[in-house]
């Protein structure tokens, strides 16, 4: 469970973006803002990116079947997960993103052993 926080255009897709095109996806990456989330089936991975901007309502969360895909075997990667607080989770890890002049700053932090596990590899 990765949390991804930011800013309205710090970078959040353009991170998903990025890691998915490394693992070798090489369709379209599109925003979930409207979809609220977007799977992806990569290198054996099952990868949920989800945008919660829009998302407002908990019964339609409860309703939506999020619940099941948080199985510890997909990959989910949140953006805005401060709009389902409660209904998440917790994170394994988070990255956090900053604009600067001249580029982004991303600040990571991991919250459990398997976020840290992952760190500790990068
Ligand atoms: N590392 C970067 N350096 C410079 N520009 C960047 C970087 N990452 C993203 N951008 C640019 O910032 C813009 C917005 O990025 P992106 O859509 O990824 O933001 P976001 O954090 O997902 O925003 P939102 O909260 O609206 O979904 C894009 O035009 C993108 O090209
Ligand atoms: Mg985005």
């Amino acid at each position: 469970m990765i949390y991804l926080r930011g800013n309205l255009g710090a970078g959040k897709t353009s991170f998903v973006r990025a890691l998915l095109q490394c693992l070798g996806y090489t369709g379209r990456v599109k925003s979930p803002t409207y979809t609220l989330v977007e799977r992806y089936e990569v290198s054996g991975l099952h990868l949920l990116h989800f945008d919660l901007y829009r998302f407002r309502d908990e019964e339609e969360w409860e309703g939506s079947g999020f619940r099941d895909e948080f199985d510890g075997h997909n990959i989910c990667l949140v953006e805005w997960p401060e709009q389902a607080t409660g209904l998440l989770p917790p994170a394994d890890i988070s990255l956090t993103f900053e604009i600067l002049q001249d580029g982004r700053e991303v600040l990571l932090h991991a919250y459990t052993a398997a976020g840290q596990q992952c760190l500790n590899a990068l």
